[in-house]
């Protein structure tokens, strides 16, 4: 990898670090949730950075991909299982991290997320299979009581690019993708009191845009005029300001310009804690830039 590109994907997880160790300490019962969005998603446009997808903040069994709406009102609350997801880039270089405030009492749910992240973490290094590392994630949740999310995982990172090969399955199969010096990607472990397995909601605040169509609607035009420097990276809708903005973007979604992700949830009144890190696969292990 070259110097310049290493050294963007290093600044990038030393903020997105930094950010979210400062992000969670502002949560408490009570603290509105559109504020600790807007704070978090700030701290990294001051340190001079900019997101790579807007601040995940899903509660309890959601798993992932809500965030605040504009005038969100909600507040979190005693009891919840927070989960803070931060994707800060430069250069389009990605470090995607999370972590798990508990506002109530979890710490089994949350240590398996956690211990799962760092029992994959310890067993990358060239040769080494993504499927090892799901069988070591699956373990630690499992040892714990808890199921691991079968259907999300961790995902290789590029340039202005936050899925791709390799796919890093929170539970064990043979083979999947054999890892590379220079592979980098994301390991993220979500651990679960409900079924291990999300299914979509119909709450849908994160887009970005997939494809490119000629556009003659004044405010589906300007939706498409503001993402533009995004370069494919999400979006939220809250960022928008566009008089027209629910049937412009509901227009771009149907003409597959724009792909909508729906807070994933595993069933109701189940529990859910994630931890994640971003790393870069060297010679004999690896760097976790988001330490
Ligand atoms: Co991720």
């Amino acid at each position: 990898m070259k110097e310049d590109i290493l050294e963007n994907y290093r600044n990038a997880g030393i903020i997105a670090a930094k950010v979210l160790r400062e992000g969670a300490l502002e949560i408490r019962a009570g603290g509105s949730y559109l504020e600790l969005v807007e704070s978090v998603e700030s701290r990294v446009i001051d340190a001079g950075a900019e997101l790579a997808f807007p601040l995940n903040v899903s509660l309890n069994e959601d798993a992932a991909h809500d965030t605040a709406s504009t005038g969100d009102e909600r507040v979190f609350s005693n009891g919840d299982v927070v989960k803070l997801d931060l994707g800060v880039q430069i250069e389009g270089y990605i470090a995607d991290t999370a972590t798990t405030v508990d506002l109530g009492n979890n710490p089994l749910l949350v240590e398996a997320s956690r211990e799962a992240l760092e029992a994959a973490i310890k067993k990358v290094r060239p040769g080494v299979t993504a499927g090892e590392l799901g069988a070591a994630i699956q373990a630690e949740i499992e040892n714990r009581g808890y199921h691991p999310i079968a259907n999300l995982t961790g995902h290789g990172l590029d340039q202005y690019v936050i899925h791709k090969p390799p796919t890093i399955l929170n539970v064990g199969i043979h083979g999947g993708a054999v890892l590379e010096e220079g592979m980098v990607f994301a390991i993220e472990p979500f651990a679960s009191t409900g079924s291990g397995r999300v299914g979509e909601r119909a709450r849908m605040e994160i887009y970005s845009q997939i494809g490119m169509k000629p556009v003659r609607i004044p405010s589906a035009r300007a939706v498409l005029e503001s993402v533009r420097s995004r370069r494919g990276l999400p979006f939220a809708r809250r960022w928008m300001q566009n008089k027209k903005l629910d049937l412009a973007i509901a227009g771009l979604v149907r003409s597959q310009v724009l792909h909508g992700y729906p807070v994933l949830s595993d069933i109701a009144g189940s529990l859910v804690s994630q931890h994640e890190h971003t790393l870069i696969v060297t010679e004999d292990g690896c760097i976790v830039t988001t330490r």
